[in-house]
């Protein structure tokens, strides 16, 4: 029986020396790669990367890496080595990872998550669509503003904003993809956005995390992806109905949003299949699963981001009430009382512009980016970086970066005004990245971001309940959003 035992132990010692020999020999750092935090066999460093000290990852220098579980990271820190990987070297790390929960839900449809053709076709279409709606003839301007009018009847004192600021932006993706909002009230839009806040509760959890760094292994446990998958079905089903209602009243004479447009482009690309013996069928990357994924990925991207920077807007405000006073000021004497704002406005109100850039700046609500990856070799300052790497570009360390800001830890809405009070935009302020992948919604969130800030200071005081101070701290979904809070909002004027 001893040497039984004795053998099961050496057998067992022996397995374990193995792997992790194995592991060492397969992960360890290659010459030229990037340094970093010294990792766990196996595991890596993936219980190392905590999103709420990302301001001091500066420690490690501007280029370092770590593991997720058998998954090299390199991240990269400060505006330099950021905007060099993204813009100078930008077709070299253009791409997305490969990110397991969502490649076995979304299979690499849509814009966020797509590479190659698939995704320079889907962005182009989205970039020209909502260049067509944000600024051509069907600007959203006018809904934006009519939108306002609907939540400054919502508020009452105290409230919090998280809900109703949520419906608001969302809207206005309804708007720009279904051609319609809904009453906040809206069975149909509660599911909906309940059904958001799910999803995205699944995907910033432990769990996922552990999915995307052991697949092979998850998949095959009762793991978060059945209840994600189930989710993304219902919210698919609902993008259903609608592209169902749109083919319906179809009419290309009269292409009335997002979905029209993608029913249009389906539609040329059929018949000129037909013309040239389907050989577009097989270029063409427009079908009505495409559509959906383009579609959730516009709500995924366009609506918890603009409403998270609103939310930080007003704690901004109410703990600073003397910049709030003097937005206000400069609204008051540039617009006045008698109409809404546009955004022809915002070259006269400077300070306002500012403000905004500066709660942006301050909010970081995307602070680790979207992760990106290298599609080949590179060499990146003095480093050597294989193909395949996950690649952060880290935006916290470029939007409180020491060398580009002069109070980088301090809300001052002077880093955007010159000496005469004019209007300027460092280079380093990259909210929504930079490069190839910049946010393809930059123009549409800067405009609802203007539209709805001026809106609100144009009609509301902002203050904290009796008794309550404004707590600045934050908590990380899929953006950095503050903790929730209650606020009041008194009438500027009767
Ligand atoms: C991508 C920020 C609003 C649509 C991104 C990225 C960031 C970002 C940091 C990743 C870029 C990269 O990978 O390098 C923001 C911020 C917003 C905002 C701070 C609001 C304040 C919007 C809106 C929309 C939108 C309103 C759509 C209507 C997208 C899409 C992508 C993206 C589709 C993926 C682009 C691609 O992979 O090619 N955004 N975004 N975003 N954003 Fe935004």
């Amino acid at each position: 029986g001893f040497f039984v035992n004795l053998d099961a132990t050496a057998l067992l010692l022996f397995i374990v020396v193995f792997i992790l020999t194995a592991d060492y020999i397969k992960n360890r750092r290659l010459t030229g790669f990037p340094p970093g935090p010294p990792a766990l066999p196996i595991v890596g460093n993936i219980f190392t990367l905590d999103h709420k000290r990302t301001h001091e990852t500066g420690r490690y220098g501007d280029v370092y890496s770590m593991r997720m579980g058998q998954r090299w990271v390199v991240v990269l820190n400060g505006f330099e080595a950021v905007t060099q990987a993204l813009v100078t070297q930008g077709d070299s790390f253009s791409d997305r990872p490969s990110i397991p929960l969502y490649d076995d839900i979304f299979h690499g449809l849509g814009v966020i998550l797509s590479n190659g053709h698939m995704w320079k076709q889907q962005r182009r279409f989205a970039l020209s669509t909502l260049k067509y709606f944000g600024f051509g003839k069907k600007s959203l301007e006018p809904m934006i503003l009519e939108e306002f009018t609907y939540v400054a009847k919502e508020i009452s004192k105290p409230f919090n904003p998280h809900l109703i600021v949520n419906n608001t932006v969302a809207n206005i993706i309804c708007l720009l993809v279904f051609g319609h909002r809904f009453e906040y009230g809206d069975e149909q839009f509660k599911k909906m956005m309940k059904l958001f806040e799910q999803s995205i509760q699944i995907q910033v959890s432990v769990l996922a995390e552990l999915y995307n760094a052991f697949p092979q292994l998850m998949r095959c446990l009762p793991g978060p992806h059945q209840k994600f998958k189930r989710i993304n079905e219902e919210l698919k089903d609902f993008v259903r109905t609608e592209v169902k209602d749109h083919k319906q009243k179809w009419d290309p004479s009269d292409l009335r949003d997002f979905i029209d447009y993608y029913l249009n482009e389906i539609q040329m690309v059929t018949e000129k299949s037909l013309l040239f013996l389907r050989i577009y069928i097989i270029c063409t990357t427009f079908d009505e699963e495409c559509l959906i994924m383009s579609v959730l990925d516009l709500f995924g991207a366009g609506s918890e981001t603009t409403s998270t920077t609103l939310r930080w807007a007003f704690l901004f405000m109410v703990k600073y009430p003397e910049i709030q006073e003097r937005v206000q000021a400069e609204i008051d004497s540039v617009i006045g009382q008698s109409r809404p704002p546009s955004v022809d406005d915002r070259a006269d109100l400077p300070y306002t512009d500012a403000v905004i850039h500066e709660i942006q700046r301050m909010g970081n609500i995307v602070p680790l980016n979207l992760p990106h990856v290298t599609n080949r070799d590179v060499h990146l300052r003095g480093y050597t970086i294989p193909k395949g790497v996950t690649i952060i570009p880290n935006l916290t360390s470029v939007l409180f970066d020491k060398r580009e800001w002069k109070t980088p830890f301090t809300f001052n809405p002077g880093h955007f005004l010159n000496e005469e009070g004019k209007f300027v935009k460092p280079a380093a302020f990259i909210p929504f990245s930079a490069g190839k992948r910049l946010c393809l919604g930059e123009n549409l969130a800067r405009m609802e971001l203007f539209l709805f800030f001026t809106s609100f200071m144009q009609h509301f005081t902002f203050s904290m309940p009796p008794g309550v101070k404004p707590v600045l701290d934050y908590r990380f979904g899929i953006t950095l959003s503050p903790v929730h809070y209650e606020i009041c909002a008194k009438p500027r004027h009767e």
